[in-house]
């Protein structure tokens, strides 16, 4: 069901200063800033040759990911992006497995203007998965 990796998250406490080492000291093609303030985030994607890094910053108050910065100040890994053909499909099919899907349930519009789903971490060996449909 699940396709190629996506993206790799990593959320950073100084989005600036992640973007600037990507570029200038490991030599990596960073697109600007975007604020998601649907997601309560502002990314910058960082682009190689078969996948994505997304830096991922907190944007207002009520930010997902200020617990996980709080938690770990330095930053971290925060989810891995799967793809998908049909996000409802994998999102009934992961339902009647006993999988948790956060929030709603409902898709929401992501990053790359595709529909997103997160998956609750418990379920999966401790790692937040996001699923995107292509
Ligand atoms: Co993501």
């Amino acid at each position: 069901m699940i396709g190629r990796l996506n993206h790799v998250a990593i959320a950073v406490p100084d989005l600036e200063a992640a973007a600037a080492q990507y570029r200038d000291t490991l030599g990596a093609t960073v697109r600007p800033p975007q604020d998601e303030p649907d997601h309560g985030v502002t990314v910058v994607f960082i682009e190689l040759p078969n996948t994505k890094i997304e830096l991922l910053t907190p944007l207002g108050d009520a930010s997902p990911i200020a617990g996980f910065l709080a938690k770990n100040p330095a930053g971290g890994i925060h989810h891995i992006c799967y793809e998908v053909e049909d996000i409802l499909a994998a999102r009934d099919r992961l339902q009647a497995s006993g999988a948790r899907v956060l929030g709603s349930g409902e898709p929401k519009i992501g990053a790359h203007g595709k529909p997103v789903l997160f998956l609750h971490p418990k379920d999966f060996n401790g790692t937040l998965i996001e699923l995107e449909q292509i």
